[in-house]
């Protein structure tokens, strides 16, 4: 049995697999709409969300399988101080398949390792998004055609943000990636990541503050909100919320064949002007959420669909 936690529990050969079958899954639906009858996912999520979870649940649904779960830990007998390990193992009694968010780094490890069904890390706090990740990555093989040869901007909160820690680490195993890393100082990529993945790798990045700097030479722009739960004073957040908006003079500033790419949810760092410009990719995105999470979903109970 297997579990997902990081995008590196996959190597890229099983990466380049599962983003195939999401391909697949995207262009023959019908073929996989009976996969998963009789099979049930459970969707644990501690923390709010929109696409994870629903996407998720729209993806078993997809299959042909059915859904239970919580969407906040305050509905869920977490609010009675039940732990994850008695949660995980009382969910793998009702559920195939587990997908679990929480606020705590490390608690959907803490779970797998009591629990009798696969559980993926639906993200943990600032640490991961795997599933993020994978749907990333299929957003750029689709619409880029190649996951090497890029100059990837990743802008914003670059120190809290789990969906940038978890890319950094799947794309650096491709060829000829290269970094702009655009934050303010005190959000920078921490220096676990910049340390222990980048220049242990060799891998080529360059930190800079203004994101018209780098607009220029960048293949992908991926934007990200200015993580508010994680910061410990309101004072911090609202000084640092508005650092970054992407509008229609910074897009000028583009190649014409960039993409902007977003995890959502956006508040203000893209303007919703630059929605229309044919290179905001973040709505086809959440899309290929969906196609991503069926792949993940056959992937981890092991379903062949001929
Ligand atoms: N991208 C993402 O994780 O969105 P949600 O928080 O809405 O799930």
């Amino acid at each position: 049995m297997r579990h997902l936690m990081s995008p590196m529990d996959f190597s890229v050969e099983e990466l380049d697999k599962l983003l195939s079958l999401a391909m697949d899954i995207e262009k023959n639906p019908k073929k996989y709409a009976h996969a998963c009858d009789g099979k049930k996912l459970a969707t644990c999520f501690y923390e709010p969300s929109t696409r994870t979870r629903l996407s998720f649940e729209a993806a078993m649904l997809n299959l042909g399988g059915s859904v239970l779960g919580f969407s906040s830990a305050d509905s869920s007998s977490a609010a009675k101080g039940e732990s994850v390990s008695d949660t995980i193992r009382v969910i793998s009694c009702y559920a195939d398949i587990c997908a679990m968010r929480h606020p705590k780094e490390g608690a959907p490890l803490v779970a797998s390792l009591k629990s009798t069904i696969p559980v993926i890390n639906a993200g943990d706090g600032g640490h991961q998004h795997p599933t993020q990740t994978l749907t990333d990555l299929l957003t750029i093989r689709s619409l880029k055609g190649h996951l090497g040869d890029l100059t990837i901007g990743l802008c914003g909160d670059l120190k809290f943000g789990r969906t940038v820690h978890s890319l950094i680490h799947a794309l650096i195993r491709y060829p000829n990636i290269r970094f702009l890393l655009i934050s303010p100082e005190e959000l920078r990529v921490p220096s676990y990541i910049r340390e222990d993945v980048l220049d242990k790798n060799n891998i080529p990045y360059k930190e800079v503050e203004r994101l018209e700097d780098a607009m220029a030479d960048l293949d992908i722009l991926y934007m990200t909100r200015v993580q508010k739960e994680r910061f410990f004073n309101e004072e911090d957040y609202v000084r640092m919320k508005d650092f970054y908006i992407l509008d229609k003079a910074k897009m000028a500033l583009a190649k014409q064949d960039m993409l902007v790419l977003h995890p959502l949810p956006r508040v203000n760092e893209i303007s919703v002007e630059v929605d229309d410009d044919p290179r905001a990719a973040y709505f086809k995105q959440a899309q290929y959420g969906v196609y991503v999470r069926m792949a993940l979903i056959l992937t981890l109970l092991e379903v062949e669909v001929c």
